[in-house]
């Protein structure tokens, strides 16, 4: 085994995330995070139910507490695989959400222990350039989101510079975690807009991915087709 493997992001995604659960909670609790994770709403659909809202990744539940501060009616599912990062967000949502109707599923995004068609939006901030197996988990989120229904990913990009993180508006605090951020997801493999693109198209359509964050982000939206 290289060097390169003993220390991948990608391979040891759970343990890392297992060890670090509290570093990575306590830096993205922040206003500036929430209103990222939130902007996801922006792409969501308009119905006229609840939405059933499925965000993988979780995490610290940093994202799906923003989503459901949003969209208070909606029905958020916030799945990780990681324990420690479930209870954490289990203690966030307690202390700051705990009217709104989310529940945690722990469970590998790679096979979803969820029925087809259930959801009317899959997000994931910050999620699939995590994954060893990222065509798999998005076959997953192509199953189980319903015909017509949308998935909105912020992932990092491979634009801006060295210093870009520096100019993302915001707290010292937040360009603490875009730093991060950006180191981190060097080891574990960013994308670009045509590999994004490339990616969701494989069972979804209507791709769209534009630049955020000063080039730092993408955001990638697409659909499930309305006939299967
Ligand atoms: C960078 S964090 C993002 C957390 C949150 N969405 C946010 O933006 O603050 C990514 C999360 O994905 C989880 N994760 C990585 N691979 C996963 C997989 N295959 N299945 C489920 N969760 C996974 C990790 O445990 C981690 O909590």
């Amino acid at each position: 085994m290289s060097e390169l493997e003993l220390f991948n992001p990608r391979r040891h995604a759970r343990l890392i995330f297992e060890l670090a659960a509290d570093v990575y909670a306590w830096l993205t609790w922040l206003p500036e995070w929430r209103a990222h994770c939130a902007s996801l709403v922006d792409y969501f659909p308009a119905l006229e139910r609840p939405l059933d809202v499925l965000d993988v990744g979780v995490g610290p539940g940093v994202s799906a507490i923003a989503i459901a501060d949003r969209l208070p009616d909606a029905r958020v599912v916030g799945l990780d695989f990681s324990q420690r990062m479930l209870t954490t967000a289990q203690g966030y949502l307690e202390r700051y959400s705990a009217a709104r109707q989310i529940h945690l599923l722990r469970a590998d995004a790679a096979t979803l222990p969820l029925p087809d068609a259930s959801f009317d939006v899959v997000t994931g901030h910050s999620f699939l350039y995590l994954l060893p197996q990222r065509e798999q988990v998005v076959d997953e989120i192509a199953r189980v989101l319903r015909p017509g229904g949308h998935c909105v990913f912020l992932e990092p990009g491979d634009g801006g510079d060295m210093l870009s993180w520096l100019k993302v508006p915001g707290s010292p605090k937040l360009k603490l975690c875009m730093g991060l951020w950006r180191v981190f997801s060097g080891r574990a493999g960013r994308f670009s807009e045509t590999t994004l693109a490339q990616l969701l198209g494989r069972r979804l359509e209507h791709v769209e991915v534009s630049r955020t964050l000063e080039g730092l982000g993408l955001l990638g939206r697409a659909r499930r087709k309305d006939h299967t």
